[in-house]
């Protein structure tokens, strides 16, 4: 089957919009297949630099189709500020291009008040969430009383529901959080409005995804957030409320076991996260200054959504183990060497250990903060040539083809595609 399903190997933020922008080229349709407007993703095109947050990053191609899958969970104030956005900057944006999958939940005013009043609620332990109200919006579609795309359908029934969505919420609000209150007539009047522009986009997913499959299709499904960060098989609780993992792309997108042509795994040459929790090969000081930029540069390391500066740090070889495995990899794309030019030496962390001496190659499970855990580094060459115009294997310094053939060896899967800059032609494609 021509299914092909891309996922971040890490927190979240590896240059997954660009390189699905790439992959988009062979693709027929474009699936986005979890989370919400908490994602980020950053495709630049010549003058322009898309930053996205819902529609799947593959409908800048033409000749796509995109569909916003039933895994996702959709803020329609954004979806529809991120349509005209992309109508402005010429893309055709109508119902022949694009489809909300009718099982997606909606995310409302309530669930963004929820998500702040609980970590604040939350002091030492917040998690550090985008305040985009996407874990109370998981949570009602899990206690079964979520809104979903479909509701959108029939204008009445919505307003009801949203009703009483939002005198159960005040609720919560007042009396556990003691918060202000949302007034239930303007959301109802909100999202009545946004249920008219939305109604014709409103589609079957799941069934578009498996027609198109059957019709021999290529199918990209884009994961939004990264591998760490599932709900299932992250760093929990420092996680979002949706499974970006490739088992999470089948059920977001409304297809059953299919097997893919190809996971791959996007990875950035190096680690970043934001929010809180664990993060053992973390750097402070001058070295993750130098990794994270100052934030001139839209491809500094300072979060899409948010703008906050992300925590930067070597690259955990056991994560990406990690990754392998709870993702079925098949290959991966590596992110951002240009970053690493200059740098007199690279850390990779191969193992953890612990204060007792034992060693760990695989993520160990219990302690939530992995604080007893100290990475094990390969210390190798670094190289100082600028690699931003490099497009073959053969030309890149011995040292950074030295890096990347030991992340392969410690990964078990071959690096298939490096980026070297934020542009769509600075890619190395290796042949296998
Ligand atoms: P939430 O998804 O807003 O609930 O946030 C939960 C955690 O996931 C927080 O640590 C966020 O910073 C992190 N997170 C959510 N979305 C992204 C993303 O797109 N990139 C990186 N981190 C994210």
């Amino acid at each position: 089957m021509p299914l092909e399903i891309v996922v971040g190997t890490q927190w979240g933020d590896e240059g997954k919009g660009r390189i699905v922008d790439l992959l988009a080229k062979r693709a027929d349709l474009v699936v986005r297949y979890n989370g919400g407007d908490n994602a980020g993703h950053t495709v630049t095109v010549d003058e322009h630099t898309f930053k996205l947050h819902l529609i799947p990053s593959g409908v800048i191609h033409a000749h796509t189709f995109g569909v916003l899958g039933n895994g996702m969970v959709i803020n329609p104030a954004t979806l529809i500020k991120e349509m005209d956005m992309l109508r402005s900057a010429g893309v055709e944006i109508n119902p022949q291009r694009l489809s909300l999958s009718y099982a997606a939940h909606l995310i409302t005013p309530m669930h963004q008040a929820l998500d702040r009043a609980q970590e604040i609620s939350r002091g030492q332990g917040q998690i550090g969430t985008t305040g985009r109200g996407i874990g109370p919006a998981y949570a009602d579609k899990a206690s079964r009383r979520g809104l979903r795309v479909q509701d959108m359908l029939d204008g009445d029934a919505l307003c009801e529901k949203l009703r009483q969505h939002i005198r159960e919420g005040n609720l919560w609000l007042e009396r556990l959080y003691g918060a202000q209150p949302l007034d239930e007539h303007s959301v109802v009047e909100e999202y009545s409005a946004y249920a008219a522009t939305l109604r014709p986009y409103i589609s079957d997913g799941g069934a578009m995804v498996w027609k198109a499959l059957s019709e021999g299709k290529c199918i990209l499904a884009e994961g939004a957030q990264g591998t760490l960060l599932d709900l299932d098989f992250g760093t929990y609780p420092y996680v979002t409320s949706s499974n970006p993992t490739a088992a999470g792309a089948l059920l977001g997108m409304g297809i059953g076991a299919v097997p893919a042509k190809c996971v791959i795994g996007i990875t950035k040459a190096f680690q970043t996260r934001v929010g809180e929790g664990p993060f053992p090969t973390e750097l402070s000081g001058e070295m993750a200054g130098r990794l994270r930029g100052t934030g001139a540069n839209p491809w500094d390391e300072f979060g899409t959504t948010t703008g906050r500066p992300r925590r930067v740090g070597w690259l955990d070889g056991v994560l990406l183990r990690y990754a392998v495995r709870t993702n079925g990899l098949t290959e991966l794309t590596l992110t951002k060497l240009d970053i690493l030019s200059g740098l007199p030496h690279i850390h990779f962390c191969t193992s953890y250990t612990t204060p007792s001496g034992q060693s760990f190659d695989d993520l160990p499970y219990g302690p939530a903060d992995l604080s007893d855990f100290s990475p094990v580094y390969e210390e190798l060459p670094g190289w100082q040539e600028d690699v931003s115009r490099v497009r073959r294997w053969d030309d890149l310094p011995a040292p950074a083809r030295e890096y990347i053939r030991r992340i392969e060896a410690v990964s078990g899967v071959p690096v298939r595609r490096i980026s070297v800059g934020p542009e769509r032609d600075q890619v190395i494609e290796i042949e296998s």
